[in-house]
């Protein structure tokens, strides 16, 4: 199928962006990255520079591959990265507007690549267990609930893409730091750290200029691994507790 691609490019992050329009030969079977990787090795032959985009497991688990397609974080397939996304759904002839994630919070490093550290740095800030947790132990020494495990388990499959700052008209990082924060709070381990946890990592999120999260709800719109907003919930509940408990 022949295809139109209108890219963003920029040199880096202080030049100015802009589109460039390409033609690319793409068949039904590739993913949406295999497609570019055709467009870049006939930039490459061209000697032209190739556009430049992440991308590392191309199996829906690493969060590198964001990108804005079609306006959309990681396209227009709902749960699903743009790794995933297969040429299958697009048809010939069709144009396809591919750009950077969007906030201030992620820079342009250049054309689709943006700096996302800053999510490492809430994560630095407390997203772990510090406690000595011993040995693994034996898979049924630790009870925890089924109801629990099901929830930590869904929150943990936040893959760090950063798709749900994109898509919040506030560039809120409110979905990441909740899920993360979630996860652990629902684990006998990661109980004892959760209060200063949750201070510490909203202080981050602040300090790296996301905005705040106004329930628009597009995030969990966007999300390709479909977390839900009940975290946020959570995380706004758990973040007054941690205040008091500070207070005390
Ligand atoms: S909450 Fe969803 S969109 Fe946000 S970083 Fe995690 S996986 Fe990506
Ligand atoms: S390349 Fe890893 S999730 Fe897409």
């Amino acid at each position: 199928m022949k295809l139109t691609l209108k890219v963003w490019r920029q040199k880096n992050a202080e030049s100015k962006g802009y589109f460039e329009k390409y033609q690319v030969e793409a068949n039904v079977h590739m993913s949406f990255l295999e497609m570019l990787d055709v467009l870049n090795e006939e930039l490459i032959e061209q000697k032209k520079d190739p556009i430049a985009f992440e991308h590392d497991c191309r199996e829906g688990i690493c969060g590198a591959c964001s990108m804005v397609i079609d306006g959309k974080p990681h396209g227009p397939q709902t749960g699903t990265t743009t790794c995933q996304l297969h040429m299958r759904f697009y048809n010939e002839g069709d144009e396809i507007v591919i750009e950077p994630f969007r906030a201030r919070a992620f820079p342009v490093i250049k054309d689709l690549v943006v700096e996302r550290a800053s999510f490492e740095r809430i994560i630095q800030s407390g997203g772990y267990i510090s406690v000595n947790t011993g040995q693994a132990p034996d898979g049924n020494a630790l009870p925890v609930e089924a109801s629990k495990y099901e929830e930590a388990f869904d929150a943990a499959s936040c893959i760090g893409c950063g798709a749900c700052v994109a898509a919040c008209p506030n560039g809120s990082a409110m979905l990441f730091t909740s899920a993360k924060i979630n996860h652990l709070e629902k684990l006998p381990q990661g109980k004892i750290e959760h209060s200063e946890r949750v201070l510490n990592m909203v202080a981050q999120m602040d300090k790296e200029g996301f905005g705040n999260c106004s329930n628009v709800g597009a995030c969990e719109v966007e999300c390709p691994k479909e977390i839900s907003t009940e975290n946020i919930a959570n995380l706004n509940k758990f973040y007054l507790e941690s205040v008091f408990i500070k207070q005390e």
